[in-house]
């Protein structure tokens, strides 16, 4: 009752606000029908209105929002850098509350398609992790100077020595998720593309920020060769081939979620700092 009370609020609210201020539909502007909302034409539009320099000559900008959502939805692919002029967007986004949110809206749903699903509870019951910018996140590493949110090319060795550090805190959604799923019998297996060198130093940053369980943790090997979308493949077509169930797979790149034996669902959370294909 008291929910129906709000929404109803909120829709008043709304319709007071439409009529005072006539926006106009900006889906409209995809359309050639602008007759209806003739009275509202002098709205500037900002973000289709090309802004203009000194010489009055257009400047040719980037969106960065734009970007970043080409970036998730996969429209773009293959990107080597973040744009120079969308890094400043890239740190605040990644460091403010809305990548934290976007995280934990994914999570919400993946916990909610958990918590729904039939378990046969024999153990094969798994959910595939990937490790970077999605259980673990580098963002402290990536705010440094001298990475700048990915506009800076990436260096091997500058992240390894990070990675070695061990440091890496917890992207707070998908631990959560991760918790839930241990309480439900779905048993967290995590594929990563670090190096098998690392081992002992993820497992304690794994361990220190939380992750304390899991069926296994599978590192790339000096045999695992090819693309990420290869390896990961394999990987879990090993799983499947060892009697395992994948009923959930998230990760922060689409080749995390491309390829065979993704998983009876796949959840993507956010990552504008780096592509790999
Ligand atoms: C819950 O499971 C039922 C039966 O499989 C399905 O129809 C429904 O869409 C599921 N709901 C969610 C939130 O996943
Ligand atoms: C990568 O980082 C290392 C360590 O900071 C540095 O010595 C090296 O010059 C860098 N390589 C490139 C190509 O920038
Ligand atoms: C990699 O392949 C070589 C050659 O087949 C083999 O000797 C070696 O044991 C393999 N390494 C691992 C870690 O499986």
């Amino acid at each position: 009752m008291k929910n129906i009370s709000a929404v109803l609020f909120l829709l008043v609210a709304l319709a007071a606000t439409s009529h005072a201020t006539c926006f106009r539909n900006p889906l409209r502007l995809l359309t050639d029908d602008q007759s209806s909302h003739a009275e509202c034409i002098t709205s500037p539009i900002h973000l289709l209105r090309p802004k203009s320099g000194a010489g009055g000559h257009n400047v040719p900008q980037i969106n960065c929002l734009s970007w970043r959502l080409a970036v998730e939805t996969y429209n773009l692919r293959n990107w080597k850098l973040v744009p120079e002029s969308c890094e400043n967007y890239v740190g605040h986004y990644m460091l403010g509350k809305q990548y934290r949110e976007d995280c934990d809206a994914v999570a919400d749903i993946a916990i909610a398609y958990a918590k729904n699903l039939t378990l046969a509870g024999d153990g094969k019951e798994i959910w595939v992790f990937d490790i970077d910018e999605t259980s673990l996140s580098n963002a402290p590493y990536y705010a440094r100077s001298d990475v700048q949110f990915g506009a800076i090319p990436y260096n091997d060795t500058k992240f390894n020595a990070w990675v070695a550090e061990g440091v890496a805190p917890a992207v707070p959604g998908v631990l959560r998720l991760y918790k839930t799923l241990l309480s439900l019998g779905i048993k967290p297996v995590f594929i990563s593309g670090t190096k098998e060198v690392y081992r002992e130093v993820r497992i304690s940053n794994l361990k220190n920020v939380g992750y304390r369980n899991w069926e296994k943790l599978i590192l790339k090997g000096e045999n695992d060769t090819g693309s990420a979308v290869v390896y990961k493949s394999n990987k879990r077509t090993e799983l499947v081939e060892a009697g395992y169930r994948i009923v959930g797979n998230i990760g922060d790149q689409w080749s995390d979620l491309l390829g065979t034996n993704v998983g009876d669902r796949t959840f993507k959370v956010p990552d504008p700092m780096y592509f790999i294909g």
